[in-house]
């Protein structure tokens, strides 16, 4: 049929940021598209991360583009690395672009990173349509948005801020940047605001979230700019609406991960008696930190699987795997989906990061929110007064969250009243999650519209 064979011909550069957290939602979506006929390509900046990286998907095609994306931790400031990653990925991105325009399919549209705003200068540049792809919450793009427009300043002249459509939020609510603290809290903040430079252009904008979820706020984005559309959560099929065959995992991880020994370990676990706990590809835990929720693990009544990255082991306290080899599992990586999936796992002790909160809500599994930096306060604040799925620890005067603070918050969801109405409402998330990409759902027909739209648009 002639409308299959515009489909099939439309061709989409997808750029996420090098980062697992970035990409993981992008290449989901890419997947989405790729299932609807057309053909997508998905890049990647390769950093010395990529060298372990595993790609095993076949519905994209996945290209990578130059060697030399790391940055110069000791002699580049922030501002300097993403200017570098700016000049370097525009032109791989150029490069690419001549390849595939000397092919049969032609690419027609570039869905970037928002936090990549100049990538829409480089596809009208190239001829294209831009789209930013928002892969944080409705929310937190909400916060930044008024921040950009100055809505209201930091610090605070009051204790609590106002915005239309949300929860009164505090100072510690607010996504951690937004409260300058160093140089790259800095310009950290201006990466995260300049994704409004585009907010007006173009022809449409993704957020990686679902309506019902963030239904006030996203009616509020909407009024500002109609043509957003919410295509989440951007979890794998096989855990929401099981339409994609063969969709059972991001298919594409820059650490190692051992599925066999996690899933083992799991399965010699009583139900719901496991606290998974992680705090994805980024964080990084002070020392008194990790001491302090390595002996708060060891203290509670529950089982425990904790991923520490390899670079973060050397935190761990002397003898701590051994000592606790009876009730623990040490992993440095995991194939986080499946082990949210397994019976064993009662709660998720998680820093969330908004993939790893949207997947814990997707998958129905209540939370023990640490929130460290940058928009996982604000989820937090959700997680635990808005969805109501999750408790927030407390931390002391320094930032610490004592040992004795989590086993508190670990019984309280393990064995308390108040962990089985959190896994009730889990359990309702996770069915409202499925509707929304189930056929007909919310995130399913703004998916369809985004297809038909732009097929149209690329005649
Ligand atoms: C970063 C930011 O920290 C986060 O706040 C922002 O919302 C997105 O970018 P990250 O810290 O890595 O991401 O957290 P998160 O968003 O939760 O993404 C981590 C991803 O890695 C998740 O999809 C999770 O499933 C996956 N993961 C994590 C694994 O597959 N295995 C693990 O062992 C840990």
């Amino acid at each position: 049929m002639e409308s299959d064979k515009r489909v099939s011909e439309t061709h989409i550069m997808v750029l996420p940021l090098h980062a697992q957290g970035h990409i993981n939602p992008m290449l989901q979506f890419s997947k989405r598209l790729a299932s609807k006929g057309i053909k997508v390509t998905l890049v990647i900046a390769a950093t010395s991360n990529s060298q372990s990286m595993h790609a095993q998907t076949s519905s994209i095609n996945i290209e990578i583009i130059s060697e030399e994306f790391d940055r110069r931790q000791q002699e580049e400031s922030i501002e300097d690395y993403l200017e570098r990653f700016r000049i370097l990925a525009s032109q791989g991105l150029t490069a690419l672009m001549e390849k595939h325009n000397r092919s049969n399919h032609p690419a027609k549209i570039l869905i970037y990173d928002s936090i990549l705003p100049w990538a829409q200068d480089l596809a009208e540049h190239l001829g294209l349509d831009g789209v930013p792809f928002f892969t944080q919450s409705c929310a937190v793009s909400a916060i930044y948005y008024h921040f950009y427009q100055g809505v209201f300043n930091t610090p605070l002249e009051e204790s609590t801020v106002s915005m239309p459509s949300m929860p009164l939020l505090r100072v510690d609510d607010l996504p951690s940047f937004i409260n300058v603290k160093s140089p790259v809290d800095s310009a950290l903040l201006n990466l995260l605001l300049s994704q409004f430079s585009n907010f007006k252009k173009g022809k449409w904008i993704l957020c990686n979230t679902f309506d019902k979820l963030e239904d006030q706020v996203m009616k509020w984005m909407a009024s500002q700019r109609p043509s957003i559309k919410t295509i989440g959560p951007t979890v794998p099929s096989i855990y929401l609406d099981k339409r994609l065959e063969d969709d059972k995992d991001y298919g594409l991880s820059l650490f190692q991960q051992n599925v066999d020994t996690c899933i083992t370990w799991l399965d010699t676990k009583g139900i719901g008696s496991v606290v998974y706990v992680s705090f994805g590809s980024l964080v990084s835990l002070g020392e008194e930190q990790m001491e302090e929720l390595a002996w708060g693990l060891k203290r509670t009544n529950s089982h425990f699987m904790w991923v520490v990255r390899e670079l973060e082991k050397k935190k761990l306290p002397d003898n701590f795997i051994e000592e606790t080899s009876e009730k623990g599992l040490v992993v440095s990586w995991c194939c986080q989906l499946e082990v949210l999936a397994h019976k064993a796992v009662g709660c998720f002790m998680t820093h969330c990061g908004w993939n790893s909160t949207l997947e814990a809500l997707s998958l129905g599994v209540p939370m023990i929110a640490m929130p460290r930096f940058s928009d996982q306060t604000t989820n937090a604040k959700f997680v635990e007064d808005v969805w109501q799925v999750g408790v927030r620890v407390k931390a002391d005067e320094k930032g610490v969250v004592k040992r004795e603070e989590i086993e508190l918050c670990i019984s309280e969801i393990m064995e308390g009243e108040r962990g089985y109405e959190m896994k009730r409402n889990a359990a309702r998330w996770k069915e409202l999650a499925k509707e929304a990409v189930n056929e007909g759902g919310s995130s399913d027909k703004n998916l369809e519209e985004f297809v038909a739209e732009l097929v149209c648009s690329s005649d």
